[in-house]
């Protein structure tokens, strides 16, 4: 179990309308059904991405510089971080940060055989949490923030001018963040990539419950919810919830949870940008250095430089 998800569980569940912590997704099995997810023929946004970096990927790393230290919040399939170090000159380090320790030690070993030179320093914490770099690290030249995937997305507009004061704290003056966005685009598009025909999508968000389950030996039936993904035009972001099909009663340490029939909790919001968004909200803190986008301009990754 991760330190805090029974709070944080049931926190999520007193609120009106009731919600669930993204970061529980991701279960082994969570995360297997991300990486299908990401070669699903709606999801567009790692296939852009990608593209983006074979493209550009040597720019990037000429944007991170050299001898600098690779910080990476969350991880994901390792594809794009593989892209990114394959380019990289001398990097100091590599400090992925991740809730889950089982994926933490997959990816620092298949990266430790990849990569021979290449000091790898798993950090198993919350990256939307409080947390400390391992040590200092006199011989970067800079930190480098990177943050792939559009997981910025995942972040409530909300809180994401504090959300960049920290990763500026953690790169330093001088320091970089290096990161991927899912920009706006028509309705049919985003809502088509949060629905997939083959219902994969689905099934990852249903993993939340069947991770609670596990986890807190909660008695969600997962057969009592549907998922559903609505676009929300006004707050730009795709809603991703999972709705009580009945009214019903759950049970979670010592609580019991009451839904009704057509109640909604809020598993994940993904925002989605404009490109110059970013730039404007993190004025005062970081200024853009680089654009990149893809042919579609459905995706971007920016490099932005820690002032
Ligand atoms: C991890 N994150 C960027 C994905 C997204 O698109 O917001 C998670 C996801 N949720 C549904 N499909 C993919």
């Amino acid at each position: 179990m991760f330190h805090g998800m029974l709070e944080e569980v049931l926190a999520g569940l007193r609120k009106n309308p009731k919600s669930l912590p993204s970061k529980y997704f991701y279960d082994r099995r969570g995360f297997k059904l991300f990486e299908e997810i990401c070669e699903l023929d709606e999801y567009y946004l790692t296939r852009a991405e990608l593209a983006i970096m074979e493209v550009h990927g040597s720019e990037m790393a000429k944007a991170v510089g050299e001898q600098s230290l690779l910080i990476e919040l969350g991880i994901g399939t390792g594809e794009k971080t593989r892209l990114l170090l394959s380019h990289l000159s001398a990097p100091v380090g590599y400090v992925p940060i991740d809730v889950s320790q089982d994926m933490l030690n997959d990816l620092a070993d298949s990266l430790g055989r990849e990569f021979r030179n290449l000091v790898v320093i798993p950090v198993c914490a919350d990256w939307m949490g409080n947390f400390e770099l391992p040590m200092v690290w006199d011989s970067a030249v800079k930190r480098v923030v990177y943050f792939p995937g559009s997981t910025i997305g995942n972040v409530d507009r909300l809180e994401l001018v504090n959300f960049l004061r920290k990763i500026r704290e953690l790169c330093g003056r001088g320091g970089g963040f290096l990161v991927g966005m899912d920009l706006k685009k028509d309705r049919a598009t985003l809502e088509a990539a949060y629905n997939d025909s083959r219902g994969i999508t689905a099934e990852f968000n249903l993993n939340i419950l069947h991770h609670i389950n596990k986890a807190l030996n909660a008695d969600f039936n997962l057969d009592n919810f549907r998922h559903y993904a609505p676009y929300n035009e006004e707050d730009r972001r795709i809603e991703m919830v999972l709705i009580s099909t009945c009214d019903q009663e759950v049970h979670i340490g010592k609580e019991t949870i009451r839904l009704d029939d057509g109640e909604p909790i809020l598993t994940e919001i993904s925002c989605k940008y404009d490109l110059r968004e970013i730039g404007e909200m993190a004025r005062g803190l970081f200024q853009i250095k680089n654009i990149w986008t893809d042919v579609d301009k459905r995706f971007s990754v920016q490099y932005l430089v820690a002032v």
